[in-house]
């Protein structure tokens, strides 16, 4: 039993009460004795996928894929000669979160809805963007957002339905809707849209979440970027612009250049119509997208819901930027249960009323949800709160006034479908204990923190509605060889990695984990030994053992994993594969994903099926 889990369990009397109601949520940490009897893979840096022998790999949806949108299917051309027109028909880039929603009951067939993160135009655009146009932003845009598309299992394997009534991309121009306490204030209204209500577009859409009423929830994460204006410009910043990085002469990208709305000289409130979680009804393609403004607007991370003992709905969030906070808001009305299309409509405006909080982890091993609510806890005009739409447009702000505790990175957020504990990833931050950053904490306890890890706690009664919790640590990663790396696994011959970020519970809790190395802990370092290419490992809770499961191609990361519910298929994502040079002649080579078509010199993110090939569970 290592120290974590000794405070963990000796906590005091409010844990004692929260382990003796744990029986009450249901079996803690159930035993999967089964389970993770895999053949294990080895760090590698091998360009391709690597599995375990008895399970096979097929490609579904790469980049540039027609959706299946009905008479409107433009095929990927390999040279990125698509015009922004296909874009918006096809399969972004970079894909990311994602979700499987069953149609029918007999598992053979679903829609998998994914998000589109960030776009690289090298390979957007035919002769990339040394030379941005306006035509290039438009196919940056539709190359972003999210993707619906219907698939279906035949005999030989999962196979996209083309075309689909179901078939849809949501992207940086889809029309949608703001609702919720900001909705229709001053912070948002601009000169296209005076009421403050209406957007076009979501992008940078990382991680995601799904409500217990079926609609997928698509998380606007690193906005700030695609935002910019002329340098001089930023003197004019304020600093709540400063802290959401919304700064002239900053941006990533050249849009402000031709679509006048990305400038902030000229349109500042356009970027606080961004950083929201987005609602979509993956089943009604004709359904308007909502931002959810009463969830808070930060760089979002994750939305996972999970409901309260009362009938509410708790969802969780993480904001990934260094010594930033994670949230829980929690909503004011019940959930009317189910999924069908009445469920979906009496919980329309479910997401729209409630309360946020921020979590502050104590040394103690207990934690509280700390409320961001104008006029409480010195959340007011003197700390320069007009009111409660400022508070969530800034929650960032709101966060430090109450004391939250500012953490390293918190990517995804997962809740074990039987015990309720909730799991995150804080993937890394370098910045930690450097000279004038915030030093190291009981939750975040190490200085210059490469390597990340996975804090985990358990809400008081196990109701996701409750103020107080316990937390641990699941796992500090990191190369437990390596003296002076702080790496601590639950069970000494875990498979080792570095930085998580996705995360996702199976039906049967088992907790999957993607991982994002930056190149220094792949190839390894005089400090590190080499992690190998970015990996999707499979630990199992009950029992504390980590297997890798899964490494990717070279220059990917892994993002976006999701087994159908009969645990059968596991969906997962891998995002920004390297490309592939000849080391003669510097000359493109065809890159990953091998066997897509048509083969292409420029990789292509893409949607990876994995199957046992006897056809049973994945990750026994
Ligand atoms: Fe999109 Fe925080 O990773
Ligand atoms: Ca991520
Ligand atoms: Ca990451």
């Amino acid at each position: 039993m290592n120290f974590d889990r000794r405070v963990f369990l000796q906590s005091g009397a409010a844990a004692l009460v929260a382990l003796l109601a744990e029986s009450a949520v249901g079996a803690p940490r159930p035993a999967s004795p089964a389970m993770l009897g895999f053949s294990p893979v080895p760090v590698t840096l091998h360009d391709g996928l690597t599995l375990p022998a008895e399970y096979a790999a097929e490609i579904l949806y790469p980049w540039g894929a027609p959706t299946g949108i009905i008479g409107a299917m433009p095929a990927f051309a390999p040279d990125g000669s698509n015009s922004a027109a296909d874009q918006a028909l096809q399969a972004g880039m970079h894909h990311d979160g994602m979700h499987f929603f069953p149609l029918g009951t007999d598992g053979r067939r679903g829609l998998l809805v994914m998000n589109h993160e960030y776009t690289d135009e090298r390979w957007l655009h035919t002769d990339g963007v040394d030379r941005w146009t306006a035509a290039k932003v438009r196919k940056s845009l539709h190359a972003m957002g999210v993707s619906v598309i219907e698939i279906e299992r035949a005999a030989d394997g999962w196979r996209q339905v083309l075309p689909s009534r179901f078939a849809r991309r949501i992207h940086g121009a889809t029309p949608m809707r703001i609702a919720g306490p900001v909705a229709g204030t001053p912070w948002l209204r601009t000169a296209a849209d005076p009421e403050g209500t209406r957007v076009l577009g979501t992008f940078a859409n990382c991680a995601m979440g799904v409500t217990p009423w079926g609609t997928y929830l698509s998380c606007e994460e690193n906005f700030h970027g695609y935002f910019g204006g002329p340098k001089q410009a930023a003197a004019q910043a304020t600093p709540a612009q400063r802290r959401y990085g919304t700064v002239a002469g900053t941006q990533w990208v050249e849009y402000w250049r031709f679509d006048e709305r990305f400038d902030l000289s000229k349109h500042p409130n356009e970027p606080n119509r961004f950083g929201w979680v987005v609602e979509i009804d993956p089943f009604d393609p004709r359904s308007t997208p909502v931002k959810r403004t009463a969830l808070g607007r930060k760089r979002q991370e994750s939305a996972t819901c999970r409901l309260a003992r009362d009938g509410r709905v708790a969802v969780y969030m993480g904001d990934d930027a260094a010594f930033e906070y994670i949230y829980k808001f929690v909503s004011r009305d019940t959930v009317r249960p189910g999924q069908d299309a009445a469920a979906r409509a009496a919980n329309r405006t479910l997401l729209d009323h409630g309360t946020l909080y921020v979590a502050r982890y104590d040394a103690d091993g207990r934690g509280r949800w700390l409320e961001l609510t104008h006029g409480r806890g010195g959340i007011d005009a003197a700390n320069g709160f007009a009111d409660q739409a400022q508070v969530l447009l800034h929650a960032r702000l709101a966060a430090d006034v109450v004391g939250g505790t500012k953490m390293d990175r918190p990517e995804w957020i997962a809740v074990h479908p039987q015990t309720g504990e909730v799991y995150v990833t804080l993937t890394n931050n370098i910045l930690r204990g450097e000279p004038g950053q915030p030093a190291a904490d009981a939750a975040n306890p190490r200085e210059r923190n490469v390597s990340g890890g996975i804090l985990r706690w358990r809400e008081d009664e196990g109701d996701a509605a409750s103020l107080g919790f316990a937390w641990d640590h699941f796992v500090l990663a990191g190369d437990p060889a390596q003296p002076g790396a702080g790496a601590r696994y639950p069970q000494a011959d875990a498979d080792a990695f570095g930085s998580p970020d996705g995360l996702h519970f199976d039906s049967g809790g088992l907790l999957w984990v993607q991982t994002d190395m930056g190149s220094t802990q792949r190839n390894g370092s005089d400090t590190q030994a080499p992690m190998g290419n970015n990996q999707l490992l499979c630990a199992d809770p009950a029992s504390g053992r980590i297997r890798r499961f899964l490494v990717g191609p070279n220059g990917c990361e892994i993002t976006g994993c999701v087994l159908t519910p009969d645990r059968r298929t596991l969906f997962v994502n891998v995002q920004h594969p390297a490309e592939r040079v000849d080391a003669a002649t510097g000359a493109l080579l065809p890159a990953w994903p091998d066997g897509a078509t048509p083969v292409s010199t420029r990789p292509r993110s893409a949607t990876v099926v994995v199957r046992r090939r006897d056809g049973g569970i994945v990750g026994s």
